[in-house]
Parts: C-alpha cells; structure tokens; sequence
C-alpha cells in the first residue's frame, strides 16, 4: 500500500494522526462498554439519545433513532473505527474527512448543543479540525489535478478499501465486546440521596441497583419509585413536571406516578415497574 504519510504537510500529519486515533478509541470506549448496546442501562445509547431531546434542535429526527437505538448504536462504532482506521491508513481522505465532519456536526446537534458557552463543548473544535483536513486534502489533490472525493466513489479499488475498513470497524467492535467493562452499579440498601436534599414534592432520576434508570417520588404520603422504562418497546421515560405525568419520548406512552404509574396514554401495555424504596434515617434508600 501507497505510503501517504510521505511528503505531506505537517498541518495534515498532524491532523490525521489526532482525529484518526480519537476515532478508533471512540469506537473502542463504545465497544468496551457494556451498557452502551444493553436497554435499561444509564449508559444505553437510546437512554443517551432520549436525553438529548429538550435541547437539540434535530429532536424530531432523534425520536425517530430512538426506535432504533441499537441499530443506531452498532452503526455509530463501526462508523467511528472505520473512519478512524481510514484517516490513518489513508484511504479516500478527503471522503472520510467529510463524513468526520459530518459525524462531528451530527453530535454538536445532539449531545452538545446546550453547551453553553459553546467551546466547552467538542464537538465543535471536531468539525472544525474535519474541515480543515477536508480543505487541506482537498487543495493537495487539485494541485495535482486527481479528481475529487466523488471519483473515489466510482474508483472500484478505492471502494473495496473503504469497505475493507468497514469490515475492520465490524471486527474491531467484536473485540471490543470481549473487553467489556462493567459499569458499577449502586447495591441495594446504599443512599440514593438524604431526606434533606430530597424534601416532599421532589422528584430525581436515579439509578437502580440492577444499574437500570429509575425515577424517585416523595410526596407527604412517603417515598416511591418506578423503573424509568418504558413497558411498550424499552426507552427511557422522564417527568414531565407540566402534566405530573412520566412520558415516554417514543411513541407518548404516558403513566400516572400517583396512580402506580397506570398508563394513561399510548401504547404502553402495563404500568412501569416499581422499585422498593424507603425512607432510613436521614437517608432514602432502595431496599
Ligand atoms: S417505547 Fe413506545 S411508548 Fe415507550
């Protein structure tokens, strides 16, 4: 294979190097993580996409992912170790800083969005650092007149490169999940928060001793709580303080907390499931 770190500026050295190994330790923390592809875990790429929600301005299209969290979550890895492996081998460079690009921008309206100022965020500085490689390759390949990044796509060789780093990204996902670290969970009987913090009327998230999202009530009849997923297909439900009603993002199911957490709307088939809590001391715990 063409060596294409030879006689290329520094400025793109620098940047393939930095995006190219972030990448593929992106797709890595993805795969090593055991919650990111399991439902009910905090670290669940639908409950990640749910809580982007109130604030991205592409929450339309994010609902819609949401149904497809899974799916979305495998694409995500194997997208981020394939473009990562690709920058650094070099395989239609200018195509993959674009997508890079794309990905970055992609992220910046989901998770990031609500940062506020907008640098603390990254995802920015990332579409940026893409364009700048985009434009740098770019002016490389047109000072050598060699077409542009939408001939790499009727190129059949440059196509079975890209699919060859495709198939590493899958790879390199299935080695991943042999990696997997667990997340630590809360154990059954520690504090989920005191008395103090939480008086009656409050309500907070909080996360299970099965590691799985939960959400806990105190009103003046005492302390109570429900599993935060939902019963029809599996995402993460939130209170919504305007209708005292838990509602699932998904397709509207929406439980009642004073009422069991009985469905009032959707199609959720069953109440949310309840979890045991219980005031001890100045402390609210799950028992
Ligand atoms: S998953 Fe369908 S309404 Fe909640």
């Amino acid at each position: 294979m063409k060596n294409t770190w030879k006689n290329q500026p520094p400025a793109i050295s620098l940047l393939r190097l930095w995006l190219g190994i972030t990448w593929v330790y992106g797709g890595w923390n993805k795969a090593t993580d055991s919650g990111f592809l399991s439902q009910g875990s905090p670290h669940y790429i639908g409950a990640q996409l749910t809580g982007y929600l109130t604030s991205s301005p592409i929450a339309f299209v994010l609902r819609r992912m949401i149904e497809h969290a899974t799916l979305i979550g495998w694409g995500v890895m194997i997208g981020e170790f394939a473009i990562g492996l690709a920058i650094l081998v070099g395989i239609s460079m200018e195509l993959i800083a674009f997508a890079g690009f794309g990905m970055s921008a992609i992220l910046w309206l989901s998770a990031t969005w609500s940062v506020k100022p907008y640098f603390l965020g990254s995802d920015t500085a990332y579409m940026v650092l893409w364009l700048a490689l985009f434009l740098l390759v770019r002016a490389q390949r047109n000072s050598r007149k060699k077409g542009n990044f939408i001939t790499d796509l009727k190129n059949r060789r440059e196509v079975l490169k890209l699919a060859g780093v495709a198939g590493a990204g899958i790879v390199a996902s299935f080695v991943g999940k042999a990696f997997k670290t667990s997340n630590p969970t809360p154990e059954a009987g520690s504090a989920i928060t005191t008395t103090a913090k939480f008086p009656v009327g409050s309500t907070m998230n909080f996360q299970a001793a099965d590691g799985s999202p939960a959400v806990l009530f105190r009103t003046s009849a005492g302390v109570f709580a429900y599993s935060a997923i939902c019963t029809h297909q599996g995402c993460t439900v939130s209170y919504d303080s305007s209708q005292h009603l838990l509602i699932c993002p998904c397709h509207g199911a929406a439980y009642d907390p004073t009422k069991s957490a009985a469905v009032v709307a959707g199609p959720a088939p069953t109440p949310l499931a309840p979890i045991k809590v219980a005031i001890k001391g100045n402390n609210i715990v799950q028992i």
